[in-house]
């Protein structure tokens, strides 16, 4: 399709004049309507690990980080978390750690066994790269979704920014393939105006979520961490100033919103790291963007500090309570209200109503 080419997409990812984005959210957010209706879905985010092995260039929990204390949730922490999102009438959990070797993988099976026995949330695992028997044993204890950011998809700029800790093993996108192959809802998505990365390349990144036929696709902007090569500016991929995609609130509104035109049926979350680059309005604005999806924190608030991806994040001094009141209120401030159910791709009743044609039409906006 004509509307697909990476220089309509380009275009898109330039462009600058306040009307014509205008224009574009309102085309993005009537295809979100039209395929995934109103509901926004919460999923309920357990930062299980701050422990991690490996040495993301841009990541705060990376290994060579030595100034951050470390935590592991227990067991009973964690189904205490379980709980607490049934009670606040969430359809899924989502556990994400970093790359913790002592999560291992039959205490992370007994984890997802328990939650899938004792109460009727969906489980999203996020896990980092993982052995391709560790994610068949979890899709078996009953894991529903992964979710694995490419990050990038080019390829040297992701091995600058990802030193790799097993030569040979799979690339995410094979991972992302893999995933879907046990069937599970599969996950990727990019970081947003990361050192080194083109616009070009961004449009690249959406034509990839594309092919791919990912299920859920996160999009959230980079944000300098000071203790990490990239973001104290030691390490500073070459590329032309001209070429380089800012990391700005815009320009994720742009991905967020391009996103939605290509992949109209996909579950997108307006995400934590946009809230912290714009904490009044960013969830809400990425809301009115294309997104349908909010993950309220419910790790507990003596942990939520310490799980420091990047500096200043949204929510480390609300309870679980307090997010879910304010995520509520948001959601209901835009007419729109919270999903029942554990919400997978293509439960939504929207997606069966799409006039023929509509959405090539709305694609070829900037033709
Ligand atoms: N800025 C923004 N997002 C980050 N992530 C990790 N570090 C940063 C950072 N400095 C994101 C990555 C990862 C997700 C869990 O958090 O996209 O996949
Ligand atoms: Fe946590 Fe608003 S979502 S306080």
């Amino acid at each position: 399709m004509a509307e697909l080419t990476k220089s309509g997409l380009l275009k898109w990812l330039r462009e600058t004049q306040p009307s014509r984005l205008q224009e574009l959210y309102q085309q993005a957010d009537a295809v979100r309507k039209q395929h995934v209706g109103d509901a926004v879905h919460l999923r309920g985010l357990i930062e299980l690990s701050s422990h991690c092995v490996r040495q993301c260039m841009y990541c705060g929990l990376r290994q060579g980080n030595r100034d951050l204390p470390r935590y592991r949730m227990t067991r009973e922490e964690i189904l205490g978390c379980a709980r607490q999102a049934e009670r606040l009438g969430y359809g899924t959990v989502v556990m994400q750690a970093g790359e913790d070797d002592l999560l291992t993988p039959e205490w992370i099976a007994e984890i997802v066994q328990w939650i899938k026995r004792e109460t009727k949330l969906a489980v999203t695992l996020s896990l980092g790269e993982r052995h391709h028997e560790e994610l068949r044993l979890w899709r078996s204890a009953g894991a529903d979704r992964y979710l694995l950011r490419f990050e990038t998809s080019d390829e040297n700029l992701f091995r600058v920014i990802h030193p790799c800790r097993v030569s040979g093993a799979p690339d995410r996108l094979t991972l992302l393939r893999q995933l879907k192959h046990l069937g599970y809802e599969a996950g990727g998505g990019v970081m947003v105006g990361i050192p080194g990365q083109s616009f070009a390349s961004l449009a690249e990144d959406i034509l990839t979520f594309h092919v791919l036929d990912l299920d859920m696709i996160g999009i959230g902007p980079y944000i300098a961490h000071a203790a990490t090569p990239l973001g104290s500016g030691a390490l500073r991929p070459a590329i032309a100033v001209s070429e380089q995609a800012p990391n700005s609130e815009e320009m994720v509104y742009k991905m967020i919103a391009l996103t939605r035109i290509v992949c109209p049926d996909a579950n997108i979350p307006s995400t934590t790291a946009l809230a912290t680059i714009n904490k009044l309005d960013g969830r809400k604005l990425g809301l009115k963007a294309g997104a349908n999806v909010v993950m309220p924190n419910l790790t507990p608030v003596k942990y939520r500090r310490l799980y420091e991806i990047y500096p200043a994040k949204a929510c480390i001094d609300e309870s679980a309570i307090d997010c879910n009141q304010c995520l509520r209120g948001q959601i209901h401030s835009l007419g729109r209200f919270a999903g029942q159910g554990p919400g997978g791709r293509g439960t939504s009743q929207a997606s069966v109503s799409i006039p023929p044609g509509a959405h090539s039409q709305l694609v070829q906006l900037h033709a």
